[in-house]
């Protein structure tokens, strides 16, 4: 399947008091339908339509539910030139989880294994 594409000129000339389009990491929403369910209120979407609404919506915290809801408004995404690199920061504690773990014999795995060698063996020798 292939998805249609817009230009950035595109989505700020849309006609926005019919309709409300706008890019959430290079994605292109079109929440006409929505703007009376959204739990955020209608006006703040409002606001947003033609532009690129990443960080505001990034900002507010938006919950897996949320971003599982979002795919029911995907109507294409930016052409491959006006898209931006998305950032990671909906995954920003996974990096950090990476962090400080220098592998095997730094964490606490390795004394632990160190110990019950030792002790099987010494029992096995002297006892
Ligand atoms: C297709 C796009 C969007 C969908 C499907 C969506 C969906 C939702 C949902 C389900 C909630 C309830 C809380 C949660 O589950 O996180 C919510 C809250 C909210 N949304 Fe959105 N949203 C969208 C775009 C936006 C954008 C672009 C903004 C811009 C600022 C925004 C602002 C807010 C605000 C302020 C709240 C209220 C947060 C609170 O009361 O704690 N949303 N949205």
């Amino acid at each position: 399947m292939t998805v249609k594409q817009y230009t950035r000129e595109e989505i700020s000339k849309w006609d926005t008091k019919k309709e409300n389009v706008f890019i959430i990491d290079n994605v292109v929403y079109n929440v006409t339908e929505f703007l009376d369910e959204h739990p955020g209120g209608h006006e703040v979407l409002v606001n947003l339509a033609g532009k690129d609404a990443s960080e505001d919506f990034d900002d507010v915290g938006h919950s897996l539910d949320a971003k599982e809801l979002m795919k029911k408004y995907v109507v294409g995404e930016l052409v491959e030139a006006d898209r931006v690199q998305v950032q990671k920061r909906h995954v920003a504690w996974e990096d950090s989880k990476v962090e400080g773990d220098t592998g095997f014999t730094s964490s606490w795995k390795f004394p632990v294994l160190l110990g019950i060698v030792v002790t099987v063996l010494y029992s096995y020798l002297f006892g």
